[in-house]
This record gives structure tokens, sequence and C-alpha cells, in this order.
């Protein structure tokens, strides 16, 4: 079997390190790995394999010889360096917003459009964390029962804003226990024992970016225009696992108990749903693992075409590695 000459940009944050775990736990065929990141972690040492790695800058030369490069270290950092890496013939899956709705850029969940992955020329984005466990979920049952509208709240954990947010969230818990005043640095107010309904910047029409994310990705990954979608994202005092209230309009009627035999057959999904155990999707569980969980699925009391569905998962593992390094199996997979 063929292998790999792998980077990593941005390998010392959150989901670079969450992209190294996934590799070496799915024995990803690497002939090496690059670490690369900022000048400020350039020669900190971090493991690969039992292997002791130097991280380096990232920079216009990293990427000679490098068949696939993950990316997760900012839009910014994306914009500058995915194409220069696309340029020496590197296949770049980006983790940042800076393509994903680039005509030409696949939007890929392998669940969902494997088959889009062929298209690239050079760059496939990996979509929003909470976007990749809704469609996850919802792509199996708009198969056999077309969406006509969605509607979803979302419950984010501080990991997806980095691991300054994680640092924050524990320092404030911290502070607050201690009955100290807390000073907000990575979001606008105290995240600690609160929940802040505001995600990325907020836009003209009222959305944020994260909510407008939602919208777009997800009528780009499941090839469908004409669902009608709105969110609304919120962050909460949780480091890790995204869990969303999602309302599912289908083209007709579906019953709770089709939607459960649907999904408990369908690929990376897991059901968890009984009410009478109290047995249903939780971040703290679903931290680590690599399922997306679907329970408290309930007939809609206010449209009877549509169901009610509560969706957790692991936003650095299913809504950012994990999702970006399946990408690359499927793409070797046709090598
Ligand atoms: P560094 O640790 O050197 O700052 P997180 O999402 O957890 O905040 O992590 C962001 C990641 O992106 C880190 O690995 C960070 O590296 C990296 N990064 C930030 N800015 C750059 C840059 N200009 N070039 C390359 N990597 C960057």
């Amino acid at each position: 079997m063929k292998q790999y000459k792998v980077a990593i940009v941005g390998a010392t944050g959150v989901v670079g390190q969450e992209f190294i775990k996934v590799l070496e736990q799915r024995n990803f065929p690497m002939d090496s790995i690059s670490l690369l990141a900022s000048d400020r972690s350039a020669g900190r040492k971090m493991m690969v394999n039992h292997q002791e790695i130097e991280v380096k800058e990232t920079t216009s030369e990293s990427f000679h010889g490098i068949d696939i490069a993950l990316f997760s270290a900012g839009a910014e950092t994306s914009r500058y360096f995915s194409p220069v890496a696309a340029r020496s013939g590197t296949v770049v899956i980006d983790n940042s917003s800076a393509f994903r709705m680039v005509s030409t850029v696949p939007l890929v969940v392998p669940e969902v459009n494997p088959g889009d992955i062929q298209n690239h020329r050079g760059i496939i984005a990996n979509p929003n964390c909470s976007t990749i466990q809704m469609v996850t979920c919802l792509y199996p049952l708009h198969r056999v029962n077309p969406i006509k509208r969605i509607i979803v709240d979302t419950y984010q954990a501080v990991s997806g804003t980095g691991r300054a947010a994680v640092e924050e969230l524990s320092t404030q818990t911290k502070q607050v226990l201690d009955g100290q005043s807390t000073i907000p640095h990575v979001y606008p107010h105290q995240i600690a024992f609160n929940i802040l309904p505001e995600i990325d910047v907020f836009l003209d029409n009222g959305y944020t970016k994260e909510e407008w994310k939602m919208v777009e990705e997800t009528k780009k990954i499941m090839h469908a225009d004409d669902i009608a979608i709105s969110a609304t994202c919120v962050r909460v005092p949780v480091i890790t696992g995204h869990s969303e209230a999602v309302h599912v309009e289908f083209s007709n009627a579906m019953s709770p108990d089709d939607a459960r035999r649907i999904l408990a057959q369908a690929p990376g999904i897991k059901v968890l749903d009984d009410p009478v155990i109290s047995l249903y999707p939780q971040p703290w569980s679903a931290a680590g693992t690599d399922e997306v969980f679907v329970g408290r699925i309930r007939r809609d009391a206010s449209n009877a075409r549509s169901l009610v569905m509560w969706i957790v998962a692991d936003n650095l593992r299913k809504g950012a590695a994990l999702n970006a390094v399946q990408i690359a199996e499927e793409l070797i997979k046709s090598e």
C-alpha cells in the first residue's frame, strides 16, 4: 500500500492535536509527518506514533513533496498557504471557512457526498462542525423522504473556538467559584456559568456568520438548494461536544420509529433514545468518540410532517479532525 507524506498545519492547536490522534488511531498510511504551526511554536517537540517530531514554522517552502496537508490554523492562514500548497502538488484538506463556499472547492462529509472529492483542484474543504453532525444525521432521512425545512438551535462547546477559549472557560470557572471577578478575552462576555447567543460575527441580516454557515453549507453538502433553513447558534460552557435541537419538516409525514430504524442503519450514527431510562445523547459522553449520536426523536406537535431530534457529536473529532481524515481516506481509496 502506498504511504503518504502528510503535513498538519496548526499542529499545536486543539484540532491539530486531534488530527495527530486520529491519524494514529486509524493507522493512516504515513511515510512521514510534518508538524507545522506559527513561528511561536517552532522547535517545540510533539509525539507522533511514539516518535518525537519537531514543530516547524509554516512557510511557502513547507509543502515541497507533501502529498496531503491537513489545515486547521484559522481562515487567514488557510487563505494564504492553501493555494501555495496546492500549487506545489499537495492536496489540502482545509478545516477553516476560507474556501467552503467557493464553487470549485468540494465541501465534503464522507457519509453524505463522498463523490464530490473527485472534483477537487487541490483544495477540499471540511465543513463547519455543527453542520457536519447535522447533515450526517439528516441525510439518510432526506434520501427516503426529502426535507423541506430545518430549524436548528445549537449548544456549542468552547473547544470549537480553540485552545485559548478552553483555557478561558477553566480560568473563569475557578475565578467564579473563588468569588473573584472575571475578565473576558476570547468571548465578548463571561462564558463560565453563562451562555452566549453569538458565534462568529454578526451579519447584516441579523444572523451570525456561524448560523449562516449552517444554512449555506448544509445546502451545498446535501446538494439541496431548496431546503429552507434557519439556525440559532449558542456557545455554552462545555469543553467538548456540540449539541443541537433540530426540527425537520419532511415532504411527507415520517414516524419516529421509521426515523429511528433508518438512523440505526446509517453509517457513523448511533441512536440513543429511551426516555424511560433517561437515555439520550450528551456532550460529556460523546467527547472522545467518533459517532454522531441522536435521540429524543419525536413528532413535532406543531407540524404533522415534522420530527424533532437531539443530535450530539465530538466537535473536534467528527466535527473537525475525524471528518478531515475520512476525506483523506476517501481520496487515497481512488488512487
Ligand atoms: P501556534 O501554536 O504556533 O500559535 P487553536 O485553534 O487551538 O487556537 O490553534 C490554532 C493553530 O493555528 C495553532 O497550531 C497555531 O500555532 C496555528 N497558527 C496560528 N497562526 C498561524 C500562522 N500564521 N501560521 C501557521 N500556523 C498558525
